[in-house]
């Protein structure tokens, strides 16, 4: 089939794309699940946006956001990329109204919340489930939307370029290679303008906040197809994921406490009733993730305790109930009373500050290839993302990926010369035999994440992770080529590839900056003050 957009994934970047896009030729969304698992539908905190006067907190202001995030950047933003996405912020909640998000509101204005590394209230929100909210409006605008087409369970699995089959001058993006879950088909998507919008890849790691759909697809592919990833090395570990030894699975274990409690006013204690994030940063509890996940890491280091504490039982009785009811419910349904005792926290894998390299208009190095939302790089994060602002960046680069496509590439205008793409091939590959040969990969990968690539790193763990890696990747390899592809095949196939990136780019940064923290060089340093690009040839 062809169609003039191709958007994967389903999040707020590929729907707010889409969802303009058909008013100006043929949409295509695809995404592997249900659309509602998108990383956008399990964010619980919000949005930040500075709005026009009157509406926002009496002090803030643009370049105020542009300093915080700045801050929390650690010297490796991109100064052009966070002005323009910063200066969008009411363009953005006023277009999220349009497609019918409801945030909280007081009589007069909406409601603002405070979050790690904000200077001020600035975050929107609609209770402790703003991505359901957005998703969700999103979602029903879309499948009202004309022109558009929204195809769940179709799986991506590589993208085609001029350069793959076997162009020796121009690189362009011709389309892809996608697989229908329920038939196990594979067609091919032609199209000159594809959309990247597959969100990040948590699931690297043990304990995550991230639905399982977080397997880095769209990283993995772009690098297979040559285009330019960076900052990989830049994992955000959010500080507090509610700490449940005695859950059956992972999940389980990794549920996210909005850091919007914090904003409340909840701390952080140790067990000994200490706030001991106040030893680490003066704004302690409220300092941006990376201290506070450190801080978490270091004390049950020193201390040998399995978890700190978030206490928000200082506020009043039905707080939690009323501000944050599905985490507080949540709570509950694990036996534990927010309102009653302080709650059990452990950092988790939350975000990929990293990702396809693209410039402020979302396009990738590969033409006609264009990257938006988490699976991009495009210098607002830096060394370490400021909470709720990646929601805001998913909306505004959509708008602005969407402009600049127009410009270049406007439908109708079919590129000349397309090369014939070869359909896929099965070959003499059977269904996979044994599952647990995936489920063991799949694990391995993720503890070799988690206990030598997560929050404090060494060269040495970094090499041992990197050892392992290379075998997985070969195991993984004959996999995909000794069995009829699946969505389980396909998922670790994309884990492997972006692990290995990811120990690639920490390997390279001899420095600490953001995010990126190695006992053996535990300073920043003037000369790694840039971007670790890789690129595959
Ligand atoms: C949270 O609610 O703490 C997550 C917000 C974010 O990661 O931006």
């Amino acid at each position: 089939m062809t169609t003039d957009f191709l958007v994967i994934g389903a999040g707020i970047a590929g729907l707010s794309f889409a969802i303009k896009a058909a008013r100006h030729g043929s949409v295509t969304v695809i995404t592997k699940n249900q659309a509602l698992n998108s990383n956008t539908a399990w964010a619980q905190g919000g949005i930040s946006a500075v709005l026009p006067e009157g509406l926002r907190a009496a002090e803030d202001s643009v370049e105020k956001h542009v300093a915080d995030t700045l801050d929390a950047g650690a010297g490796l933003c991109h100064e052009d990329a966070v002005r323009t996405i910063i200066a969008e912020g009411a363009a953005t909640i006023e277009e999220l109204v349009e497609w019918g998000v409801a945030f909280d509101r007081d009589d007069a204005s909406y409601q603002l919340g405070k979050e790690g590394g904000h200077s001020e209230r600035r975050v929107l929100h609609a209770k402790d489930t703003t991505g359901r909210e957005i998703a969700t409006s999103l979602l029903e605008t879309a499948r009202n939307t004309p022109n558009l087409t929204l195809l769940e369970g179709h799986f991506a699995i590589d993208l085609i370029t001029t350069a793959k089959l076997g162009a020796a001058t121009e690189d362009r993006i011709l389309g892809a290679y996608v697989l229908e879950e329920s038939t196990g088909d594979v067609q091919v998507m032609r199209s000159d303008r594809i959309v990247l919008a597959t969100g990040g890849c948590g699931k690297t790691y043990l304990y995550t906040t991230n639905p399982d759909s977080a397997t880095g697809d769209g990283v993995a592919m772009a690098w297979r197809a040559g285009a330019s990833i960076a900052n990989m090395e830049f994992v955000q570990f959010h500080p507090t994921c509610f700490y449940n030894p005695g859950a059956s699975g992972p999940e389980a274990r990794s549920f996210l406490v909005s850091e919007a409690v914090r904003g409340e006013g909840a701390l952080l204690l140790n067990a000994a009733g200490e706030e001991f994030t106040k030893n680490y940063d003066p704004r302690g509890s409220l300092a941006p993730r990376d201290i506070v996940a450190r801080a978490i890491d270091t004390e049950l280091k020193k201390t040998g305790a399995p978890c700190v504490f978030l206490d928000a039982t200082r506020k009043p009785k039905g707080f939690m109930k009323e501000r944050f009811p599905f985490i507080y419910e949540t709570l509950l349904n694990f036996g534990h009373d927010a309102e009653e005792a302080p709650i059990p926290v452990v950092p988790a894998a939350h975000y990929q500050c990293g990702g396809v390299v693209t410039d402020l208009e979302g396009k990738t190095t590969i033409r006609g290839l264009f990257a938006i939302g988490e699976v991009a790089c495009t210098g607002l994060h830096g060394a370490n993302r400021l909470a709720s602002n990646s929601l805001l960046e998913g909306n505004v680069m959509a708008r602005r990926a969407l402009a600049e496509i127009l410009r270049l590439y406007p439908p109708g205008k079919q590129s000349p010369g397309a090369p014939g793409i070869p359909p896929w091939e099965h070959g003499d590959t059977a269904p996979p035999d044994e599952l647990v040969n995936i489920y063991h990969n799949w694990d391995e990968i993720r503890r070799t994440m988690w206990d030598y690539v997560s929050i404090v790193r060494t060269d040495k763990r970094l090499q041992r992770a990197a050892f392992r890696l290379r075998n997985l990747r070969m195991e993984v390899r004959e996999f995909y080529w000794g069995y009829r592809v699946n969505a389980d095949i396909l998922e670790l196939r994309n884990l492997v590839a972006v692990a290995a990136l990811i120990i690639d780019c920490a390997v390279r940064r001899k420095e600490s900056r953001g995010i990126h923290f190695t006992l053996d060089y535990p300073e920043p340093l003037e000369e790694y003050r840039n971007d670790t690009v890789v690129r595959r040839f």
